[in-house]
């Protein structure tokens, strides 16, 4: 297994983070992993040290805005009906826009949380931004939080195998993602991209 902790996260992320666990531990782990595959991949591309704090910090806080989604939906073992789900998909500008009352909170941080369910066709949400219009930092976030959401269990179906949801990157390089960033993510090894909960440090 590679060195886990080369960036831990800064006083304000692991404030958030703390909060996030309170309302919702399986949100709070998922973000720990996929802040965890950013930390990979920044050091695989040799981010600077600011880009990788950027990339990272997003990654674990691209979700913080489930805080506001009602305990209701966000647990809900069944699919959402409209109303729900437009509630759920307010969790990108409600994350954000708590994010920004933060002064002190970088933008590019602030626009993972905002962005990161756009998709690189325009079919995404909130805004239905298309290609290279999408921040660069959110289409990253995007690759990982799909994947990690693949690969987990849920109440109501069983994570896939690793191989699986590499295939579906790889069918929707180009469409819902960036294909740069889907070849980025999958030139990491294996043990980089499916994080175990036993392997993660909590906040
Ligand atoms: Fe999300």
């Amino acid at each position: 297994m590679l060195e886990m902790n080369c960036v831990q996260p800064n006083e304000a992320v692991c404030k958030h983070l703390t909060v996030l666990k309170s309302k919702d531990v399986l949100t709070y782990e998922h973000s720990l992993r996929v802040g965890q595959i950013a930390i990979y991949l920044a050091d695989h591309l040799q981010f600077s040290e600011l880009e990788q704090s950027r990339l990272v910090s997003g990654c674990y806080l691209h979700d913080i805005g489930k805080l506001y989604v009602p305990d209701e939906i966000l647990n809900k073992p069944g699919s959402l009906n409209d109303d729900e789900w437009e509630m759920m998909k307010l969790h990108t500008v409600q994350g954000a826009q708590m994010l920004r009352s933060d002064g002190a909170m970088d933008l590019e941080i602030v626009n993972t949380a905002a962005y990161h369910h756009e998709r690189w066709n325009g079919e995404g949400y909130p805004y239905g931004m298309q290609g290279d219009a999408i921040p660069e930092l959110a289409r990253f976030c995007s690759v990982i939080d799909s994947l990690d959401c693949m690969l987990s269990d849920r109440p109501y179906r069983k994570g896939m195998q690793l191989y699986e949801a590499k295939r579906e990157l790889l069918l929707q390089s180009g469409e819902q993602f960036d294909t740069y960033v889907v070849n980025a993510v999958l030139s990491l090894p294996d043990e980089c991209l499916k994080i175990s909960n036993s392997a993660l440090k909590y906040y």
